[in-house]
């Protein structure tokens, strides 16, 4: 059965954050790529909607902007306190964000917006926060890529309890759309591209933070990474 609640998608997250911690998620290096495409100002303020245990708050760190954290599970926002410090973040839902309108120069969500389980009302919440010119990054799955379409969802191994879910591009697009963001660029996720470079060139020295222009149809990206901006 799919997560129906709330409360059983941050049980299933808690549960995961406990036994694996940031074994769940890809490295900081990861991360570096979302905060080259914002170009952070310093003194700026961000925030990092299902911020985890804080993996692109920490990516953030050396450009020396305000960062805020927010995520439904108590076990990741415990791990985000230790690991960035420096960083403002609070348990919360996405769909009802505890921040004023216009408060954010730049907006991250990596990863999460397809674990919602109503992913219109935590977009309308985040256009609500970001500034008027609001940079905004979003990473999330592609329902046409090959392992979700063909493997995870026909057999039904995809994962119900943490409410996972996917979108094709032209659903995603139509969405941020919907919501008021406009879509400044679309990528596909590097990150499968440096997993390979590395399993079979482990010496190929790679630079995650660059944007690389790949020479294959962006609907076969494992995700998208989606550049927005509030007009
Ligand atoms: C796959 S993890 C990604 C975490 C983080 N963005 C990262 O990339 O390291 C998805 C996160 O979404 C959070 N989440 C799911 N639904 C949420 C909601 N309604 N409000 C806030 N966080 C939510 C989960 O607790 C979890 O930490």
């Amino acid at each position: 059965m799919i997560a129906d609640s709330q409360l059983e998608v941050k049980n299933w997250f808690d549960q995961t954050y406990s036994k694996k911690g940031f074994k769940y998620l890809r490295p900081v290096s990861a991360y570096h790529i979302f905060a080259t495409l914002l170009k952070p100002k310093p003194g700026s303020k961000h925030l990092d909607v299902a911020c985890g245990p804080g993996l692109m708050l920490k990516a953030l760190e050396k450009y020396d902007v305000q960062t805020y954290g927010i995520d439904l599970s108590t076990e990741a926002i415990k791990q985000c306190k230790s690991f960035c410090p420096n960083a403002l973040v609070q348990e919360g839902n996405a769909e009802n964000l505890p921040f004023n309108d216009d408060t954010f120069d730049s907006i991250t969500c990596i990863g999460s917006l397809e674990r919602m389980l109503h992913r219109e009302k935590a977009l309308a919440e985040q256009f609500r926060v970001a500034k008027s010119g609001a940079k905004v990054c979003f990473m999330v799955r592609n329902a046409e890529n090959f392992t979700w379409k063909y493997l995870l969802k026909p057999m039904n191994l995809y994962n119900k309890k943490g409410h996972q879910d996917a979108l094709n591009l032209e659903n995603w697009s139509a969405l941020f759309l919907k919501t008021g963001f406009q879509i400044e660029s679309v990528y596909p996720d590097h990150w499968p591209y440096y997993k390979f470079i590395k399993a079979f060139f482990p010496w190929a020295k790679i630079d995650p933070g660059k944007i690389r222009k790949f020479p294959f149809n962006l609907n076969l990206a494992y995700e998208f990474i989606f550049y927005l901006r509030k007009p």
